[in-house]
């Protein structure tokens, strides 16, 4: 079995960086990440996208596995973040006949990051071209995750190139296609993929979306992770979800702490939470937890309570940092409880108050505000706040 063969004439060329720890020098990538690449292959051979530059060896050496020595005639860029186009130049120097095929904004970027200029092919929406056999047609998805990202479409094997949507962290560990491997290991890190690169286009993506169900894919060949067959679905149901910043039922606490006086809130009011029958409740130390992976609880659940102490004047950094993230995301709904504490003038639970306010969010309960020490009275203070948080 050639499992590179997604379908007849669509070959997967992509490849795994293990090496990387931060994807876009931000996120980190625990279990690695997938820069998937495809041949569409007829009378004429396509390339879709390309890898990071310094895997392009290893692209070059799929592709001649694929096909040998035949020419790749076309390059089809649907997005051009340097994780996907940064091999275009060394792709051009083994294949100097290759036509750069992409919109107008696209082509503008290979001139400007590349200084390629020449044999292109600009297309507009719904333009085809014909590879003599599959057929390709290109329809733009901007913001989704740049301005001039698209998708391209094989109507003859019902496959999408989608780009970086339906993408997620994690090498593919073998398998490429989500018969072929274990998907459930990567729904949360399409939630973390999401919240952190394209959470804030809720909008465009909805847009996307529409135009992808009308296409109707049997098969969703993304930049990043598994390729979508049997479960695409479940695929374009979360992204619509996130897309639509619908959170279900669950709780995510966010606080930070300097000497663990703060951090005996955020255990109260966890704990109380749970007696109160609650059962999807996350917390996370925004001292040591990556924001990318609060983000995407943030993404997955409704309620946010979100506590730290005063520091210089102001609130704790990490604390600060959440938010500053959380309001680069323009999240338009979510429920939000707040607690904090300091030592001689309280300002963190009001600039916490004053972030709901700014999000429009709605605020649960009444805010805790602890002096110094964690104490019965504190504790009391936060069952109380549990018991309001539970109220849904
Ligand atoms: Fe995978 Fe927006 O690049």
């Amino acid at each position: 079995m050639n499992i590179t063969e997604i379908r007849p004439g669509i070959r997967y060329v992509g490849v795994n960086d293990r090496t990387t720890t931060r994807f876009e020098a931000l996120w980190p990538l625990p279990a690695g990440v997938s820069y998937n690449a495809y041949l569409v292959v007829g009378e004429q051979v396509a390339l879709i996208d390309t890898v990071e530059s310094h895997f392009g060896d290893r692209l070059f050496e799929n592709i001649r596995r694929e096909i040998g020595d035949r020419p790749v005639d076309y390059l089809v860029i649907n997005h051009m973040e340097p994780d996907h186009s940064s091999s275009i130049e060394a792709l051009r120097l083994r294949y100097p006949a290759i036509r750069i095929v992409s919109n107008a904004k696209a082509l503008q970027m290979v001139e400007g990051f590349y200084g390629i200029g020449t044999n292109t092919l600009e297309i507009k929406e719904g333009d085809t071209l014909d590879l003599g056999g599959p057929t390709l047609s290109f329809h733009m998805a901007p913001m989704v995750h740049w301005p001039e990202t698209m998708v391209t479409w094989c109507p003859e094997q019902q496959t999408l190139f989608s780009g970086d949507a339906f993408g997620t962290f994690g090498a593919l560990d073998g398998g490429i296609v989500d018969t072929q491997l274990d998907p459930d290991r990567y729904w949360d890190e399409m939630r973390r993929y999401y919240a952190s690169i394209v959470g804030k286009y809720g909008a465009p993506v909805q847009k996307a979306l529409q135009k992808v169900r009308g296409l109707d894919p049997a098969v969703i060949c993304s930049t990043h992770g598994p390729v979508w067959q049997e479960r695409t679905g479940e695929v374009l149901d979360l992204y619509d979800r996130l897309s639509r910043y619908e959170g279900e039922p669950g709780t995510v606490i966010a606080y930070g702490s300097m000497y663990g006086n703060t951090e005996r809130m955020a255990e109260s009011i966890a704990r109380h939470l749970a007696a109160e029958g609650e059962k999807n409740i996350v917390v996370h130390n925004l001292t040591y937890t990556d924001p990318s992976f609060v983000l995407r609880d943030i993404f997955r659940y409704d309620t946010l309570v979100v506590g730290g102490p005063t520091y210089n004047g102001a609130l704790f950094p990490p604390v600060a940092h959440l938010l500053e993230m959380l309001s680069a995301r323009c999240i338009p709904q979510r429920r939000i409880a707040c607690f904090g504490s300091f030592c001689w003038a309280g300002c963190a639970v009001r600039n916490l108050d004053e972030f709901a306010q700014r999000m429009k969010w709605q605020p649960l309960g009444t805010s805790v505000e602890m002096k110094q020490g964690f104490t019965d009275s504190a504790d009391e203070a936060c069952r109380t706040l549990a018991a309001a948080i539970a109220e849904r």
